[in-house]
């Protein structure tokens, strides 16, 4: 059977027409199923487990693998399931798969899972092939979504200069990570579908409450964020999301550790927190729908 880099190394091989250097924006090609080479000769290897780094620096990012293996348990006891949900909902809702084919790119998919899920349930509804692009800055995201089984293509690149040619995504994700509009432009298809995914005021607000006493300065407003976008995309809707959920003893720890919520607080309300039996906890985000500005 064929290892997990070679399977995955083929399938950027069959692919190897969408990207792009990052440094010189030539043409790029996979040889010997090994490495990413430009017209120029920029070349970047296929790591084990199958993902390429097209970073030229080690970016310094706060994200670290304990951060995405929390993520990635809450995912897999189904805490993000209505999100992944509304999402494929809301792709399918814009017609896609357009035929019979079709490329999702999630820029700042951090450990995958919200990728991998709505690639299966969009191709178990369609019958369609739908390949998943996850790209992030912290390796040790990528690293983390190549330990999934699902076929996609892994990539730890800034989300600023995707190694990616104009074009070559029907859908771009953007999932609670930065955004850089410009970049999403150039690579989105002409009739294709960007989702944006912002918090929203009640958005692990129990936690919060708990750990900061209702005092937390960082309340989230989506206001801003959804106007930056719609100044570079026609925001065709919007649709909100909130529920809520027990999660039991065994997931506070995998909650505390899996947000940025958490690293401002004070120790002993982190230890009070992990205490508790189980806690109810409320995901409320928006999601952005945007297509291409008529010009
Ligand atoms: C809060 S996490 C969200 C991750 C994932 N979308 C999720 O919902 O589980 C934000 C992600 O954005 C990534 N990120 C931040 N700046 C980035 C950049 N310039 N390019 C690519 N990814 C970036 C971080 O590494 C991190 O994985
Ligand atoms: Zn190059």
């Amino acid at each position: 059977m064929m290892n997990k880099k070679l399977k995955r190394a083929s399938l950027m091989k069959r692919h190897e027409t969408m990207f792009q250097c990052p440094i010189c924006a030539t043409n790029m090609a996979v040889t010997d199923l090994k490495s990413l080479i430009c017209k120029n000769g920029h070349t970047f290897d296929i790591a084990r487990g199958g993902y390429v780094n097209v970073t030229t620096h080690a970016p310094s990012v706060k994200y670290d693998k304990e951060l995405f293996e929390a993520r990635r348990m809450l995912a897999a006891r189904g805490f993000f399931e209505p999100l992944s949900g509304a999402l494929t909902d809301r792709l399918e809702q814009a017609g896609l798969p357009f035929c019979n084919f079709v490329s999702i790119l999630d820029a700042g998919c951090g450990e995958g899972s919200h990728l991998a899920r709505i690639v299966e349930k969009l191709q178990m509804r369609s019958g369609s092939p739908v390949l998943g692009v996850g790209l992030d800055l912290a390796k040790a995201g990528i690293v983390s979504a190549t330990k999934q089984e699902r076929e996609a293509i892994w990539c730890v690149a800034d989300l600023a200069a995707a190694p990616f040619r104009n074009r070559s995504f029907d859908a771009i994700l953007n999932i609670l990570s930065p955004s850089n509009y410009a970049e999403f432009e150039r690579l989105l298809s002409d009739d294709g579908i960007v989702l944006k995914v912002i918090p929203k005021s009640g958005y692990l607000k129990e936690l919060r409450g708990f750990l900061y006493d209702g005092l937390d300065k960082q309340a989230y407003t989506s206001e801003d964020a959804a106007e930056r976008f719609s100044s570079h995309f026609d925001l065709i809707d919007r649709t909100e999301i909130a529920y809520s959920k027990r999660l039991d003893q065994s997931l506070l720890a995998p909650l505390i550790k899996m947000t940025p919520l958490s690293w401002r607080a004070e120790k002993e309300r982190i230890k009070a927190f992990l205490k508790k039996e189980s806690a109810v906890t409320t995901v409320h985000l928006d999601i952005l729908a945007g297509r291409k500005k008529t010009k």
